[in-house]
């Protein structure tokens, strides 16, 4: 698809975005747009385990933005630019690595959405105190989409410790639910269409502790003009992030 739509592309595709976020609200979602696909090992072992040390022993200090809501926290694109992860990160926003995604998914134009955008890449960090009530999920949703092109979600498993042998992530491809094994997911990227297949974090019991990384793909990564779906956007940010930057 083309890199820099033209006036006539711009405004159809506009108008095709906000149709499709007024009817995604009312559960109406794409047939067509339910696959979903697996990439496993991508984080060398001792990275993945290099990776896993750290974000342990300095969780505090990598997850800096808790909101009221969840009892973990997030660290968005921007912050973990400037993390001590980033070396350990930055082959995920490379080349090799996005060759490996459109091979996977069969889509040669997919590539990250841009750098300015803190969803790019983030640090999602779910857990819930032993002598806490369970919480810390996401119930069943679609995601909101501010992308001409198609919006592909990518949940990207390093740490879960739970006394569960499936996922916390659940995908409802078709509306039927798909149960991942919790050893499939980690060090594995999962990606779904997030605006049209149902998916939720289940919540975490006490003592459970998950640490993924959410990466955020498009095939035509243009970024809509329309104001409204740009402050909906911009108001998740600041809830996840404690930025809106867009
Ligand atoms: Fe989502």
């Amino acid at each position: 698809m083309m890199a820099s739509p033209n006036l006539y592309q711009r405004l159809t595709a506009e108008w095709a975005l906000l149709r499709h976020n007024r009817r995604n609200k009312s559960g109406v979602v794409s047939a067509d747009a339910q696959a979903f696909f697996v990439i496993e090992n991508v984080f060398a072992e001792d990275e993945l385990q290099h990776l896993q040390t750290h974000l342990l022993a300095e969780a505090k200090a990598v997850v800096r933005s808790k909101v009221e809501w969840r009892r973990g926290g997030a660290t968005g694109g921007h912050e973990l630019l400037h993390s001590q992860l980033w070396p350990s990160l930055k082959f995920l926003v490379g080349d090799d690595f996005q060759a490996r995604v459109q091979r996977a998914t069969g889509i040669r134009t997919l590539q990250l959405v841009p750098k300015k955008d803190t969803n790019r890449l983030s640090l999602l960090d779910y857990r819930c105190e032993a002598d806490a009530a369970a919480g810390d999920g996401i119930d069943w949703h679609v995601d909101g989409s501010i992308y001409l092109g198609q919006r592909w979600a990518g949940i990207l498993t390093l740490f879960e410790e739970t006394a569960e042998d499936t996922a916390k992530l659940e995908l409802k491809p078709h509306g039927k639910l798909a149960t991942l094994a919790k050893a499939k997911v980690l060090n594995s990227l999962v990606l779904f269409r997030g605006d049209h297949v149902e998916h939720r974090v289940r919540p975490m019991l006490p003592g459970e502790h998950r640490i993924v990384l959410s990466l955020l793909f498009s095939d035509w990564p243009v970024m809509t003009f329309n104001p409204s779906l740009l402050r909906y956007q911009a108001r998740i940010n600041q809830i996840f992030y404690g930025n809106s930057d867009l």
